[in-house]
């Protein structure tokens, strides 16, 4: 990054109008979007731009393109409102899911290769069906490895628009001025030297929160940067307590944290089923879509079984799927590693965390409540996932309001604006947990399964695991993150006594209507304390 040099503890310092933190879906559409605006953009990725959640995403994008008898975006709509508990803020999915077509045809020219239809021809997209679809409208490609090829078309694009991209540079916070408006970003690189980026606008597209347990299907990078950097700067996040685990990770038998390979839902849309350790089907009877049941209620049906049987995982059985280990590569690899074969062997799996419903409110242009900070992606919560995820929803979500915030961006870059100067403040400490403690505590005490004794414990542990630092490395800057993330999570959590979507309070096992359509909110104040309160789920997103 070339930039000026100031010297000392301040490092570098350049400037720019946008900056993006993170490389994923949501981060490169806004870019693209913004510097086709004419919009100078720097990109701000820790690791190498691929490395995020996006390009392990398998299933697919969920989306109406018009295409399919007796599908429409309102039945998109209906079917993410019955997954979602009774939190989906409906005029913002509904937003989101009509602008889905467009998303999908502007990544398609900017160069991504989705499946055809075998005797469709290139323009007749493939379809598949997941858990709480009522039809089949998820679109993917190279069979089971979406992600891969969202990725690989935006990063792409990236360079023949020659996009700055800044890797290696973790964010360690979001700068405001005496307003409380953004005036730029922290950065440190792998070795912990600092640098400023000065801009007016900067967007969070840092993706998810799965480090916070030992088991995840997302990214080591996955460690909750955007809550953390969206709360210090003065931004509120919502439904944080609902985290969605999938049902059908791969369990591998291996020891130790770390992540687990995903086995997509898109695999019982084509005919897999479930079954326990005994051979007996895990969703009989639990919901009339059985196994494509919504994701939560399939996740919490294999956490009651394994608990009945004491058992590690149950079995996908996909050997009855036509042409199952060419239809899904990336599966059928994952399963080979532990020497299964996807055509033969039923596949051991269980459910890991993987995604976070909550995040940093925004309304549908990604504005958050902070003049100058946007979030999109997996970090924002719009207000489309409620207490649960519809399948495939997610890559559909990065690309709208990725290019919905480039375009407020740019709308906002071209009123008045002031870029004052950020005095630098001294660092200020905060709790830093050893992060092998806190996956493990969160783990025991904030998975699938919840009660107060184990929310309160696991924020014990945490806080016992933590001291005081001013973090100047990336590990100790996710370290940091990730413990602000536990305790926001353990708070929300311990908050709502009620059973809704992912989150599951076995002391409170049951659904209550007082607590129907209310999000949580959790913000920090000035000294470092959080406060935890409720707001109206239609009303969640700011601005
Ligand atoms: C999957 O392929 O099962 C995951 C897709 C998603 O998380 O939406």
């Amino acid at each position: 990054m070339s930039g000026r040099e100031t010297g000392g503890d301040a490092g570098w310092e350049t400037a720019a109008d946008l900056v993006v933190v993170g490389s994923g879906v949501a981060g490169l559409t806004a870019a693209l979007a913004a510097r086709r605006a004419g919009v100078r953009v720097v990109v701000v990725t820790k690791d190498v731009p691929d490395e995020g959640s996006t390009r392990w995403a398998q299933g697919g994008i969920a989306v109406v393109l018009g295409d399919v008898t007796g599908d429409s975006v309102d039945a998109h709509l209906a079917d993410t409102l019955a997954a979602g508990g009774g939190l989906v803020d409906a005029s913002a999915a509904r937003a989101i899911l009509a602008a889905g077509p467009a998303a999908v045809t502007a990544l398609r020219g900017q160069g991504a290769v989705f499946d055809a239809e075998p005797d469709g021809g290139a323009a007749r997209l493939a379809r598949t069906r997941e858990g709480g679809h009522s039809a089949l409208r998820v679109v993917h490609a190279g069979g089971d490895a979406t992600g891969a090829e969202v990725e690989r078309a935006l990063l792409a694009a990236t360079s023949r628009a020659a996009l700055t991209v800044l890797a290696g540079h973790a964010a360690t916070a979001v700068l405001t001025g005496p307003d409380g408006s953004v005036q730029g970003l922290e950065v440190r690189d792998d070795d912990g030297r600092p640098g400023r980026l000065a801009a007016p606008a900067v967007l969070l597209a840092t993706g998810g929160v799965g480090a916070l347990y030992e088991t995840t299907t997302n990214p080591a990078v996955a460690t909750a940067d955007g809550w953390a950097l969206g709360l210090h700067a003065g931004a509120a996040l919502a439904d944080v307590e609902f985290v969605q685990f999938h049902p059908t990770a791969l369990h591998t038998g291996r020891a130790g944290p770390g992540r687990a390979p995903l086995v997509t839902e898109a695999l019982r849309g084509e005919g897999a089923v479930l079954r326990d350790t005994t051979g007996a089907p895990v969703t009989a009877g639990v919901h009339p879509l059985g196994d494509l049941a919504p994701r939560d209620v399939v996740a919490a049906a294999i956490t009651r079984r394994l608990a009945q049987l004491g058992a590690e995982h149950v079995w996908l059985d996909a050997t009855g799927v036509p042409d199952v280990a060419a239809r899904f590569p990336t599966v059928a690899a994952s399963c080979a590693a532990i020497g299964v074969d996807l055509a033969r062997d039923p596949v051991p799996v269980r459910p890991a965390a993987h995604y976070a419903c909550g995040g940093v409110v925004t309304d549908t242009r990604g504005r958050t409540g902070v003049a100058g900070l946007w979030a999109a992606g997996e970090v924002a919560r719009t207000g489309l996932h409620g207490a649960n995820r519809l399948a495939s929803n997610s890559l559909l979500e990065g690309l709208v309001t990725g290019r919905r915030a480039a375009e407020d961006v740019v709308a906002a870059l071209a009123g008045p604006r002031a870029l004052g100067r950020v005095d630098a403040a001294a660092p200020r400490p905060v709790p830093v947990a050893d992060r092998a403690v806190l996956q493990a505590a969160m783990t025991r005490g904030a998975g699938i399964g919840r009660d107060a004794a184990g929310l309160a414990a696991a924020s014990d542990a945490v806080e016992a695991a933590s001291d005081l630092r001013v973090p100047t490395t990336r590990a100790e800057a996710e370290d940091a993150a990730l413990t602000l993330a536990a305790h926001v999570l353990l708070a929300a959590a311990g908050s709502r006594t009620e059973t809704r979507g992912c989150h599951v309070r076995t002391d409170h096992p049951v659904t209550d209507d007082r607590w129907q359509r209310t999000s949580s909110t959790v913000v920090l104040d000035g000294d470092g304390r959080l406060h935890v309160g409720t707001t109206d789920a239609r009303r969640g997103g700011a601005a």
